[in-house]
């Protein structure tokens, strides 16, 4: 397990250019650009990362904008019983964000691309903008964000927490803000904010880090946890009516109160499933998966069928199985790819026979978070 704070694996910046950007008055605003050391995340007006690129002084006279294109992995938030405080990235679905800023007047335009989500105002990449701005002073510039959509949205795969690490990032690297892991994490959790009623930091920190996470709520430190061996994920996702406030109506239904006998085992079961990742117990691994004593008893019944699903799963061959976030996906973990597509197989056949029709993804961990790629 290795520790990653402030400044993470990944998103470590470096400066690397001094550049002087003309404002609109003439009078020069000196703009110190940097990139990322790993994946060359830096891209000024011309569509390359690379950290060597020379940008001339004219070219940014001349065009007065950064444009900046970041990629975000969905993830699997909770892992089970680790709810708000573990998450995995995986490799099935990606948000592409493509961000460009240049002196205006504040204007902030989201427009989306691929699964339907709002635009504008509503959606989580204006509020992350917003929050930026408020919290950096970023007065007087236009802010245009486009959103290719490639995490289905409202199916507890982490969409929200996709859009949010992307744009946070982007903007980072765009206005050479240099924030560090926490920084985006925190400033990504505003967009989660939006949907969720409050902020939550599973999502966005497995995002933005990629493999696997521990993120503590309160002083946002996070916890980057190297499983010893990998899996296959069959993530399940029925086709069912969603409010686009699943998430806040799933944290509403949650008790306010639970016993402390209840908390020890749940407590006990976190402590398992880190304990597995790290030593590559799959077996307990997939136990400790399956034994969440608070988020999904009272969860379970949003989902058609789930403890059928839940039975079908774990008496095929599935190592584990539990609801993905805050559903109605769930997911399941087995050792091969003809085990996982097998047994989705059979629970996407279950539904089917109850008139519900669902979608079956098989995905693996991501070993990458927020990357720039254009
Ligand atoms: N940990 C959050 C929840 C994830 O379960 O509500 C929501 O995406």
């Amino acid at each position: 397990m290795i520790m990653l704070s402030p400044e993470i694996q990944g998103i470590t910046f470096k400066r690397i250019l001094n550049i002087v950007v003309a404002s609109d008055n003439n009078t020069p605003n000196t703009v110190e650009f940097r990139g990322d050391t790993l994946h060359s995340k830096l891209n000024l007006i011309s569509n390359s990362c690379d950290i060597g690129s020379k940008v001339s002084l004219q070219q940014i006279r001349s065009e007065k904008k950064v444009r900046v294109v970041v990629e975000a992995p969905a993830s699997i938030a909770n892992l089970g019983p680790g709810f708000d405080v573990l998450a995995m990235a995986i490799d099935s679905f990606k948000d592409i964000v493509e961000l460009v800023a240049k002196l205006g007047s504040g204007k902030i335009v989201v427009k989306v691309e691929g699964f339907k989500v709002p635009e504008g105002k509503e959606n989580v990449a204006y509020g992350v903008i917003r929050e930026a701005i408020n919290k950096y002073g970023l007065d007087g510039i236009d802010f245009y964000v486009k959103i290719i959509k490639g995490v289905p949205p409202a199916l507890g795969l982490g969409s929200s927490g996709a859009t949010s690490a992307a744009t946070a990032y982007a903007l980072s690297l765009a206005l050479n803000l240099g924030l560090d892991g926490k920084e985006l994490i925190k400033l990504a959790g505003s967009g989660e904010a939006m949907v969720a009623g409050l902020p939550h930091y599973d999502n966005v920190s497995a995002s933005i880090l990629g493999g696997v996470v521990l993120i503590d709520p309160e002083s946002i430190e996070v916890l980057k946890i190297e499983p010893k061996k990998t899996f296959w994920i069959a993530i399940v996702s029925p086709d069912i009516p969603r409010s686009p406030k699943k998430t806040y109506l799933a944290r509403k239904i949650l008790p306010s109160n639970v016993d402390i006998r209840t908390v020890t085992k749940q407590l006990a079961s976190i402590g398992k499933v880190i304990h597995a990742l790290c030593m590559g117990d799959l077996e307990l691994l997939g136990r400790a998966i399956s034994s969440d004593y608070i988020i999904e008893p009272a969860r379970a019944k949003l989902i058609p069928n789930y403890w059928e699903l839940k039975k079908i799963a774990l008496e095929n061959g599935a190592l584990g199985f539990n609801i993905a976030g805050a559903g109605p996906s769930v997911f399941s973990i087995y050792y091969t790819k003809e085990d996982a597509i097998r047994v989705g197989n059979l629970m996407i056949n279950h539904l089917k026979e109850l008139g519900i029709y669902a979608r079956l993804h098989i995905a693996r961990i991501s070993k990458y978070g927020v990357r720039c790629v254009g």
